[in-house]
């Protein structure tokens, strides 16, 4: 398979805060910017399989930055790489200013999309070619994420966690 770029799956989610969607405190709900950023991954992930892609894991979320009740938010995904049918998507928030227009990093999150067949099976997904330094970055990272996902689910041993115990040594 031919590998991709993060480019090629750079998913861009451009909405406004409702007065529906937020807290008692006239803040963006943390559920509803988690839907909105698994909305953006989700495109992300199939534009970069061209397959069927389910969300596996949610590996971190930092809500920085409250959002307020009219701001327009921007969503920005991308898959940051790909392992075998496993995809990290990273996801950038930006807030709008309404006067100067300029935007301000308001959250970021990592989630992990899987592409599956017709029955849920896992299906292999192409590699992916980080081009820009934080796509190198990212692309770098995200082993030691992935380790440390499945780690945390129960599913890779501590002691097999490679990446994770250089971290420490
Ligand atoms: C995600 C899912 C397909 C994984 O199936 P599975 O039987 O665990 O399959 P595998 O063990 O072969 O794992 C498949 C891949 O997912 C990765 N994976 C599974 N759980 C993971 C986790 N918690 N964190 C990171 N990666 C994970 C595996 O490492 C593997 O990656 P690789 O193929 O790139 O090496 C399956 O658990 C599923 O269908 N879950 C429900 C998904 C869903 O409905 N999401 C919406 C929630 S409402």
């Amino acid at each position: 398979m031919d590998a991709k770029t993060p480019a090629e799956s750079r998913t861009t989610l451009t909405d406004l805060v409702l007065p529906s969607e937020t807290n008692p405190l006239n803040n963006l709900f943390g559920g509803e910017l988690l839907a909105r950023m698994d909305r953006a991954a989700s495109i992300a992930a199939r534009r970069h399989s061209r397959r069927i892609v389910v969300t596996a894991s949610v590996n971190h979320v930092a809500f920085n930055k409250a959002v307020p009740l009219g701001s327009v938010v921007t969503v920005e995904a991308a898959v940051s790489r790909a392992f075998k049918s496993s995809m990290e998507i990273f996801i950038d928030v930006w807030v709008e200013d309404r006067e100067s227009g300029q935007r301000s990093k308001a959250n970021e999150a990592i989630y992990t999309f899987v592409a599956v067949d017709e029955t849920g099976a896992p299906i292999q997904v192409p590699p992916l070619q980080p081009e820009t330094d934080l796509e190198k970055d990212r692309f770098a990272a995200a082993l030691r994420r992935k380790q440390l996902s499945l780690v945390l689910a129960g599913k890779l041993k501590p002691n097999e966690a490679t990446e994770l115990k250089a971290l420490f040594k």
